[in-house]
């Protein structure tokens, strides 16, 4: 990155973030780009790391953060997964993003017996106080709390059930965003959420149900920067160009930023040939990018992941004809594909 783009990423995620220099990838970006890195490949895996290094200026952990991997009892903290990927960040002057710190999934097993309001509020204060007081001086943007609001609306109609809404009601997101700002006063402080973007009554509802929350938060003077887009887009649905454009005026009209955070397209409804599939994939990222930027530019974009071989998509998403999914900028071999172009055209701008 050139120390223009260096000084964009600073002011970004936050005033603190006082770093030099950064990671140089192959183009120069105005937009930080980076991607989810899964620990265990870094540093071990040479193709892997060659290729985060090459192309990313930011990292996120895809596993390592949450709960289920830093948790295993209430009283022991895992911090390995986790270390290996600040380890290798500072080792390759990158930034780090972190995920997450209050999510219903990925919990472990031993967070079912917080029942009452007095040990939630203590159990989730104390994660955030030690993640970040660990973490904070590296990691200048947190998804702070992830996937808020409901993934079944014939069950509840705004806020996704969670341990911490059974006990502490909707007041948990809000005590979530000033454990933190408390702790960090510059970190970029994010609301992660998918399903934004599509043109279909799912995505209508869930930006409603945002924009309600979000709203809320702020009449409550609740500390926070941003919405994090995940992205998650399907390579068959088209973008909702309009109703997406006009959420991101109000975003823009309560000051809050927004960035990329999950970026990738499932692919299982897409056709076989390579060539077209990717056309199609480099489509959608356009149509969400073109949109996005023609509101208000992101503070970063990243995708969950960087190459096909390794992605999250088959575990849900597995094509039929037994084809690889290809939902990622890099393809398993770690080679361009169409999708990365049109990433690095918007970055550049
Ligand atoms: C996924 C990881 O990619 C998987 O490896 C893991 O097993 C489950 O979680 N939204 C999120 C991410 O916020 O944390 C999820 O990551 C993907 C969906």
């Amino acid at each position: 990155m050139t120390g223009a783009a260096g000084a964009a990423l600073c002011g970004a995620l936050g005033a603190g973030a006082t770093k030099a220099a950064r990671a140089v990838p192959a183009l120069p970006d105005a937009v930080p780009f980076g991607a989810a890195v899964r620990p265990m490949l870094l540093g071990d895996d040479a193709d892997y790391s060659a290729a985060v290094r090459r192309h990313c200026s930011l990292l996120v952990p895809e596993g390592g953060l949450k709960w289920f991997d830093l948790r295993p009892t209430p009283t022991v903290y895992n911090f390995d997964l986790a270390d290996r990927v600040m380890r290798f960040a500072a080792d390759s002057n990158m930034g780090v993003r972190g995920h997450t710190l209050v999510w219903h999934g990925a919990m472990p097993e031993w967070t079912s017996e917080i029942t009452s309001t007095a040990r939630a509020e203590t159990e989730m204060r104390t994660h955030i106080e030690t993640i970040m007081g660990r973490y904070g001086s590296q990691i200048e943007s947190w998804d702070v709390v992830n996937e808020p609001i409901s993934t079944d609306f014939s069950k509840s109609d705004y806020l996704q059930p969670c341990v911490w809404l059974h006990t502490m009601g909707e007041d948990y997101i809000e005590q979530a965003l000033r454990t933190a700002r408390a702790i960090s006063p510059t970190a970029q402080l994010v609301v992660n959420e998918y399903g934004i973007e599509a043109a279909n009554a799912e995505s209508v509802r869930k930006r409603a149900a945002l924009l309600k929350l979000l709203r809320r938060l702020k009449e409550r003077g609740a500390p926070f920067d941003a919405v994090g887009l995940q992205c998650h887009l399907h390579g068959e649905r088209p973008i909702d160009r309009d109703g997406l454009a006009a959420f991101l005026s109000e975003l823009a009209a309560m000051k809050l930023d927004v960035l990329v955070t999950e970026l990738d397209v499932i692919d299982d409804k897409l056709p076989g040939d390579f060539a077209t599939r990717d056309a199609a994939i480099a489509g959608r990222v356009d149509e969400l990018l073109e949109t996005l930027f023609a509101v208000q530019r992101p503070t970063a974009i990243l995708t969950w992941g960087i190459s096909d071989r390794h992605t999250w998509v088959p575990m849900y998403f597995k094509r039929g004809d037994g084809t690889r999914n290809r939902p990622l900028p890099l393809d398993e071999n770690y080679q361009p594909k169409p999708m990365l172009r049109v990433i690095e055209r918007y970055c550049r701008r």
